[in-house]
């Protein structure tokens, strides 16, 4: 298997990385690193093991708001191409060209020539070019919606998306060739995402396994609805039902990252936010498309018997999610590895040791190749 280490030592993350950079080093906002500004500290924080953010909102605002590309943290790089394990000479396409860097490994590893790299916007694709052709490699680079693929080059040996899905584009799956493998960051929605590797199958359908706990920003055109927990009710008068619960709302967030994934498998639609305070804490989970849709919150109070929930909307959202997971701990609290999709173009379903365990099946949506 290629030693990615090594091949990180002959494409360092440093020659990829703009003069300005933002970085989570500790409560509060974002840190703005300017190369310029503070050389010794771009480089210190540049051989950290973090992600370091080099867009907002899609280019419309500076260190606040939605991050929306970045250098992603050097060892989850590393976990996602020992997934994809591309052999020599292998055609590989990856998704999301960010900064270039990735591309910049696939081409040391493979061959720039076969490498494409696909990126939504323009500028970042601009940029990446520059620096890939500083150190020496040009792959094909492509400005477009890469939940589209690219028909060009196809079929590809290897595809390895860098931002994270809630459904896998099927173009995906047919740009591929049978025996051929799929690497992306998965996120519905729910808590943290997941590494996602699945093999083509020669007959349309490809399927594989979840291989640990990742955090990646989503495919723009996947993204789901934004704001703050508080804009669910917000958006709308309806009738708040209470109740209680005597479930710890913690054991969800704070549990192995396994959970999210069980419970997003058997709870489809549905994405959760986490606030935390000393004295206490609460749980969300919000329609994931549409601020109107279901919410539920639960209050966690140290020391009480039961907590609050609230729910309104068409669904009982918490007590769907609660179902969920203490159907998981029923199962015996089965590690990630035994959760994994099958991916049809009809659309993908999530499944747990071979059998799918709850209503999972997410039919492909229509009109959702375009980005917003
Ligand atoms: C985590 S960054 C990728 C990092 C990159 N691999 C690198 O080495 O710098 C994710 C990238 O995906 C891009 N992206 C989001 N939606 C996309 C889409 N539909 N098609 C292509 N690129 C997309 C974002 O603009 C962002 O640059």
């Amino acid at each position: 298997m290629t030693d990615w280490h090594e091949v990180m030592r002959s494409v360092p993350r440093r020659s990829f990385t703009p003069e300005v950079v933002w970085a989570d080093l500790g409560p509060g906002p974002w840190a703005r690193i300017d190369r310029g500004a503070d050389p010794d500290e771009w480089e210190r924080v540049v051989a950290l093991d973090q992600p370091l953010v080099t867009q907002f909102e899609d280019g419309a605002a500076e260190g606040e708001g939605l991050a929306t590309s970045s250098l992603s943290m050097p060892a989850m790089v590393v976990r996602f191409l020992e997934q994809l394990d591309p052999f020599d000479h292998h055609r590989v396409l990856e998704i999301g060209t960010g900064a270039g860097w990735t591309a910049g490994l696939l081409s040391e590893r493979v061959g720039a020539g076969n490498v494409t790299t696909v990126e939504i916007d323009p500028g970042l694709s601009a940029q990446a070019g520059a620096r890939l052709k500083a150190a020496g490699y040009e792959p094909e680079i492509v400005v477009g919606d890469g939940a589209e693929g690219r028909t060009d080059g196809a079929p590809f040996d290897r595809v390895h998306a860098t931002c994270a899905v809630a459904e896998i584009p099927y173009a995906w799956v047919e740009q591929t060739r049978p025996g051929g493998v799929i690497v992306a960051p998965y996120s519905a929605g729910f808590g943290c995402g997941a590494i996602l590797r699945l093999d083509v199958l020669g007959d349309g359908t490809a399927v594989g396994r979840f291989a640990g706990s990742a955090d990646y920003m989503v495919l723009r055109s996947q993204r789901p609805a934004r704001g703050p927990a508080r804009a669910w009710p917000e958006a709308g008068d309806r009738d708040v039902r209470i109740s209680r619960t005597r479930l710890d709302p913690r054991s969800l967030p704070l549990g192995p990252g396994v959970v999210d994934v069980a419970v997003a498998a058997q709870v489809p639609g549905v994405i959760s936010r986490f606030y935390s305070e000393p004295d206490g804490a609460t749980l969300w989970v919000l329609d994931r498309d549409d601020r109107r849709g279901s919410w539920a919150s639960v209050d966690y109070e140290p020391g009480a018997n039961d907590f609050e929930v609230q729910q309104a909307g068409d669904r009982d959202l918490w007590d769907e999610v609660e179902a969920a997971y203490l159907r998981w701990v029923r199962w015996g609290r089965p590690g990630m590895e035994r959760f994994g999709i099958t991916v049809t173009a009809a659309g993908d379903e999530v499944w747990f040791d071979g059998a799918v365990p709850a209503p999972v099946r997410r039919a492909r949506a229509r009109g959702r190749g375009t980005c917003r």
